[in-house]
């Protein structure tokens, strides 16, 4: 592991707005992320391996670069100039917004700029699920889903089936990558989305599908 307290300074300071952590300060509005590395990683076998759900973290952020390698294999650009992701999704709608909840405030990941948007300059970690690690874990994803990005012909039944399979193939992109990393995470349902939904301050077509935790394993 790399030395976890200097590198996750630098990110709550990146988050602060270049801020000194520990010191009031208002969180960076917009946070471009360095550039995902694309050439390290295990081999997948070795990954699929190791892929399992972990609910005990350390407390300890996640460097810059690790939350920027990781959103990106979620669900970043893999082929640019097009929009196309990492992960599949129905008929190409991109409906799936992938939100970060930091102990600096929530973010929305633009792909598209591969930039962290502030949203709600509250920590809204403990929001994000009802089990107790949900707090300690240094990154919360929660995943949207923007109805208005659907077409108005598919069912209502199936919008929700497709988000939820959406939601499904960029949940297990950072399972794979937290495996590859020795990183912790938990994919969660537990959450009480119209809580979570307030807190985000989310519009009338947008839906919590899940979320999923984030962190270091903490040690025994
Ligand atoms: C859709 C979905 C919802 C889940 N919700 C939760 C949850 O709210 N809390 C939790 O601790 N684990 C949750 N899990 C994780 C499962 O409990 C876990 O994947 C399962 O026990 C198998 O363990 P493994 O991931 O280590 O293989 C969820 C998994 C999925 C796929």
């Amino acid at each position: 592991m790399p030395n976890v307290k200097l590198i996750a300074a630098a990110l709550a300071a990146t988050l602060m707005g270049g801020s000194v952590p520990g010191v009031a300060a208002e969180p960076a509005a917009s946070v471009t992320l360095p550039k995902p590395d694309t050439a390290g990683g295990k081999p997948l076998m070795q990954v699929l391996k190791e892929r399992h759900s972990t609910r005990e973290f350390s407390t300890a952020p996640l460097p810059t670069e690790v939350l920027a390698n990781l959103l990106w294999a979620a669900n970043g650009m893999n082929r640019p100039p097009s929009d196309k992701r990492t992960a599949p999704s129905a008929k190409g709608w991109h409906e799936i917004d992938v939100y970060v909840a930091t102990a600096a405030g929530l973010y929305l990941y633009d792909a598209r700029t591969h930039a962290l948007k502030l949203v709600v300059a509250q920590d809204l970690r403990a929001l994000t699920g009802q089990q107790d690690f949900v707090k300690d874990a240094p990154v919360n994803l929660v995943y949207v889903a923007d109805f208005a990005r659907m077409d108005a012909e598919t069912s209502a039944e199936d919008r929700q089936l497709y988000a939820a399979a959406d939601t499904g193939f960029i949940a297990q992109n950072v399972y794979l990558y937290c495996a590859s990393q020795g990183l912790a995470t938990v994919v969660r349902g537990w959450v009480d989305k119209g809580a979570l939904a307030k807190a985000m301050q989310l519009k009338t077509r947008q839906q919590v599908i899940l979320a999923q935790s984030v962190g270091y394993p903490r040690r025994q």
